[in-house]
């Protein structure tokens, strides 16, 4: 298992990063990047259904074949649909096969700004934020470059000052909501994920022109349950273990329900993210599903 120090955080343009990952340089190139018509961006905050939308974009573009896509030496589905914002991936887009597909935690105002100009698609997957919080604490316990919380309420204080990687949640959501009626902009959350696979799948292949047969949407739906995700070691990261992840301490795909946070939040948590939520989101009218 890695010994190295974790690397600290530090805040660019709004976005807060890993140094030694994620480079000021290199970041402010993205927003220049030429693109295509069928380059395809999903942005998220961390712990929103980044994995699970690479393995549903992965399966579209295979078809809902997998096999024919992951090559000898795929790692994980990040190898096929790589983060925009890691080191040297600026380059590699610029080389990449298309159509291209990449994920992204960047704020929109560091994207691409031929996305703006109705270039290539974009797909916002958003999750309730109190999900979003548990499951980042958990994920920040295995995932080796970020800090183990000393506690859940110390984490809970970091989250809603937005002293976490890719900053504050409420900043984020904000800067992609009032895009979501773009065009070239599809605004999903994970809770219909969660609640109609099927017709989420349907959505985006729609969104993005894939052609696909009954059948071959149907193999979509079912390589991407969790429970098949989890079988899957592509989609389960299971290879960074020791690397990136230590798999004894918790994964990827850990629950992927809706409403654990009920199990972890205080009443005066709620409380408290409830009030932050009600004036931060004022004038963002996104309705998410809390807990079913
Ligand atoms: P939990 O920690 O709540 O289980 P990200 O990919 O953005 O890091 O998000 C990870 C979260 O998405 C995890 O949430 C994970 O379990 C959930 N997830 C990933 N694939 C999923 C799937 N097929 N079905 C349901 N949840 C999924």
């Amino acid at each position: 298992m890695s010994t190295t120090p974790i690397p600290e955080l530090i805040t660019h343009k709004g976005f807060r990063m890993i140094k030694g990952i994620h480079f000021p340089h290199e970041v402010d190139q993205i927003r220049d990047l030429e693109l295509r018509d069928s380059d395809v961006f999903v942005a998220t905050f961390p712990k929103s259904g980044t994995i699970w939308m690479q393995q549903i974009l992965l399966l579209l573009k295979c078809k809902g074949n997998k096999d024919s896509i992951c090559k000898k030496d795929t790692l994980n589905n990040g190898d096929l649909v790589p983060w925009i914002e890691g080191p040297e991936k600026v380059q590699d887009f610029v080389k990449a096969e298309h159509p291209r597909y990449y994920v992204t935690h960047l704020p929109y105002h560091l994207i691409p700004q031929e996305l703006s100009r109705r270039r290539g698609k974009v797909i916002y997957v958003a999750r309730n934020p109190k999900d979003v919080l548990v499951s980042y604490y958990h994920f920040h316990k295995s995932l080796l470059v970020l800090e183990t919380p000393k506690s859940f309420d110390e984490f809970f204080d970091k989250f809603m000052r937005g002293d976490v990687m890719a900053g504050s949640w409420f900043e984020h959501i904000k800067t992609w909501f009032s895009h979501k009626d773009d065009i070239n902009m599809l605004f999903l959350t994970y809770e219909e994920m969660i609640q109609d696979l099927q017709i989420v799948v349907k959505k985006i292949a729609e969104f993005l022109g894939a052609d696909l047969t009954q059948d071959q949407l149907n193999s979509v739906v079912k390589h991407s349950t969790f429970r098949n995700m989890r079988q899957d070691p592509h989609a389960n990261y299971e290879k960074t273990d020791g690397v990136l992840i230590n798999q004894q301490a918790g994964c990827f795909l850990r629950k992927g329900t809706i409403g654990d946070w009920k199990n972890h939040f205080t009443v005066a948590q709620s409380e408290r993210f409830n009030e932050v939520f009600k004036q931060e989101m004022k004038d963002f009218p996104v309705s998410f599903i809390w807990d079913i």
